[in-house]
């Protein structure tokens, strides 16, 4: 890649998150754990909602629609890094690169619609509980669901139709450990600052949008949860907490990284860390943990498979 300044680029390098080997192997003990944890954890939510009739709600539904998206998220970016914290030389090729831009826009699209989803499913139920068979009907949450895939898709593919053409001759080292627009579009061989803002008010714009429309219907709902009209429970208070919560978590670090100014980079990679691992893992605790029907439901499920274990055992015995 050195000498001609006219060759293209055709890999990228990352940057070591740290020189300390102990911290690299300490970050690689850590984000390994937690990724299985987070895989398990989603694919227990998505395997339970499927088999248990109890959850066939649009409520549970939309939830184990996020928790697979959230299988998606772990994926694309945590795999690559353990996988790099233990090489010495980082690299991602060029169509590599290409992928995680698009694979991050593309779920990051799904998961906020389903997000405003889960959050427009809390308003009907507990502000408009006569109406919520009707409004959030079977037809409702399969069009939530497939505008969640749409608008995902439409927006990865927007932002990527501004770079993909982008000429890369020169430096080809990212200060990241994955690809994204901020790194990337530095790295390329134009005046950039139109495509900059471009793209950093496109990804920053939709996610403090939608950031702001969550939490606004929050803050309706509990108002009506309030009013000493409603019927409104500490249970719904409850699972609108882990709703909030879980919306921060997603939401949080996505906004600082698209709308802060650069210098804060460190932070920046902090906040990408927390955002690539560790908001995958916590989504099911949060929701399995202050749930009690999904825990039942799990419960369910360990003592099927115990069962099925029990079976197995036996018809081993029996043919020995
Ligand atoms: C997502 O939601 C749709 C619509 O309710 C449902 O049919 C589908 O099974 C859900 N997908 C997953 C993976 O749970």
């Amino acid at each position: 890649m050195e000498g001609k300044n006219q060759s293209v680029v055709s890999e990228f390098v990352f940057l070591p998150l740290t020189n300390s080997w102990d911290i690299q192997l300490l970050l690689f003990v850590f984000s390994s754990t937690l990724y299985v944890v987070s895989m398990t954890g989603n694919s227990l939510i998505v395997f339970t909602v499927a088999s248990d009739p109890h959850l066939h709600s649009p409520m549970y539904f939309l939830l184990a629609n996020l928790s697979f998206i959230d299988l998606g998220v772990s994926s694309v970016i945590s795999p690559k890094m353990i996988y790099d914290l233990l090489r010495k030389h980082k690299v991602i090729t060029f169509r590599g690169c290409i992928t995680q831009i698009f694979f991050i826009h593309f779920i990051g699209g799904v998961e906020m619609v389903l997000l405003i989803a889960m959050a427009f499913d809390r308003y009907v139920a507990i502000c408009k509980p006569l109406h919520y068979l009707t409004i959030m009907s079977p037809k409702m949450c399969i069009l939530f669901s497939v505008a969640s895939w749409v608008v995902g898709l439409m927006h990865s593919l927007i932002q990527l139709a501004f770079v993909i053409n982008l000429p890369f001759c020169g430096p080809n080292v990212l200060d990241s450990f994955y690809c994204d627009f901020p790194g990337f579009i530095k790295l390329a061989y134009v005046e950039a600052h139109k495509l900059k803002l471009l793209v950093f008010v496109n990804s920053g714009f939709i996610s403090v949008g939608s950031f702001f429309i969550l939490i606004i219907s929050y803050i309706v709902i509990i108002f009506t949860v309030h009013k000493p009209s409603s019927s409104g429970s500490s249970k719904a208070l409850s699972t609108l907490s882990a709703h909030v919560t879980v919306v921060v978590l997603a939401f949080g670090p996505v906004m600082f990284i698209y709308t802060w100014p650069s210098s804060f980079i460190h932070l920046d990679k902090f906040l990408s860390i927390f955002d690539a691992v560790v908001t995958p893992f916590l989504d099911p605790v949060i929701y399995t943990f202050r749930n009690q029907e999904m825990k039942m439901a799990m419960m369910r499920v360990f003592k099927q498979i115990m069962v099925y274990r029990q079976i197995i055992k036996h018809l081993h015995t029996d043919h020995s």
